[in-house]
């Protein structure tokens, strides 16, 4: 097309000229990102963090099995803890939660209790770099006893044989790592705080502010939901689950509240959504009545409508 030196012409040019710009200002944003993203991924974080105590006794990898059932560990890890794919979109990235058995595939023969530690903690990998999509930062709480029978039950599982998956964020996981809107958790974690021995399992909303850490990386750490980061369009949006009116909590019973982590049946007849672990149905009468207990009294944020 020949644009003649008329009126019409000098505006196409210009407009044409404004895409042009808008394009190439597009794609450098998008470099940027990929860089920022680049550098905050392969950050090495060089911690002289303490271990804890991994007792092998039954009780203890029974405690650490109970512990990982109810932390979602299977959901990214896989029933048989030898990995499994947790996102396969072009778009969002291709990521695995690596196998985590002594087979072949899985965690070297000389995987220490500290490097669990540093991984569950405080989601920093063996080499000091940064782990993507481990939510350690829903874990980083979790008491020395707890987190020791943890290691103690991750160090009990068979071996399997099985490729790790890769771990592979994609460009939309990019920009959002880039403009923060999805955390990488060794960043913000306090690697210094002080993490109790152990915590007393009780029907208390003190007891339940100490599980409910694993419902913050979807719900929010205010517990009001909405988009969980990094995750996929297909995804729903994690509710709110404060006390706020129109919300599950404003008027479900501690009954209500088990019934639907048991049965993943809403009051209304709806199924929820398997983005929603499945793990959570195994806590105890007592798990749930703390949690329960706790989240009443988080204060309510109003229902985005
Ligand atoms: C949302 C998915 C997800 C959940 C839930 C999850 N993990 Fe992970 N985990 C991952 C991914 C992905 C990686 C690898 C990340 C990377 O390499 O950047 C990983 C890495 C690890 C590693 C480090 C392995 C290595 O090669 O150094 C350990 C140990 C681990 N997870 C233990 C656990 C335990 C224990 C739980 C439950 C308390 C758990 N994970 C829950 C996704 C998850
Ligand atoms: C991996 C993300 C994720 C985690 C972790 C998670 N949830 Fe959810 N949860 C969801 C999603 C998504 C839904 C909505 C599912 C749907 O709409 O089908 C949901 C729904 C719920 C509901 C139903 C409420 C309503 O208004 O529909 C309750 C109750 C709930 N979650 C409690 C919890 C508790 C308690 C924890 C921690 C022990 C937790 N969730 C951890 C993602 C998560």
């Amino acid at each position: 097309m020949k644009l003649r030196n008329t009126t019409s012409g000098k505006i196409l040019r210009k407009i044409i000229l404004a895409i042009v710009a808008l394009v190439v200002l597009a794609g450098l944003a998008v470099l940027v990102a990929f860089s920022v993203t680049h550098t905050r991924l392969t950050r090495t974080y060089s911690l002289q963090v303490p271990t804890v105590v991994v007792k092998s006794d039954a009780a203890s990898v029974e405690r650490g099995r109970h512990l990982a059932t109810i932390s979602g560990c299977m959901d990214c890890h896989g029933k048989d803890f030898a990995g499994t794919v947790v996102i396969n979109d072009a778009v969002v990235g291709h990521l695995s939660g690596p196998n985590l058995t002594r087979g072949k595939g899985g965690l070297p023969t000389d995987y220490s209790d500290l490097d669990y530690v540093r991984a569950i903690r405080h989601g920093i990998a063996r080499n000091g770099r940064p782990l993507l999509l481990m939510p350690s930062f829903d874990y980083t709480g979790l008491s020395d006893e707890d987190l020791g029978a943890l290691i103690a039950f991750l160090k009990s599982v068979p071996a399997v044989d099985r490729p790790s998956g890769v771990v592979e964020p994609g460009p939309l996981m990019k920009v959002l790592i880039a403009v923060g809107e999805m955390k990488i958790d060794a960043a913000r974690i306090d690697h210094g705080a002080k993490r109790p021995v152990s915590v007393a399992a009780e029907p208390t909303a003190e007891y339940g502010r100490y599980l409910s850490a694993s419902c913050s990386g979807c719900h929010g750490t205010n517990f009001a939901g909405g988009k969980i980061p990094g995750a996929p369009p297909d995804w729903p949006l994690a509710p709110n689950l404060t006390p706020a009116t129109g919300a599950f909590m404003s008027q479900a019973s501690a009954a209500d509240f088990m019934h639907v982590l048991r049965t993943r049946t809403l009051p209304d007849g709806r199924q929820l959504s398997p983005v929603m672990p499945v793990g959570f149905g195994q806590m105890t009468d007592l798990e749930l009545t703390a949690l329960y207990n706790y989240l009443k009294t988080v204060p309510a944020v109003a229902v985005k409508k």
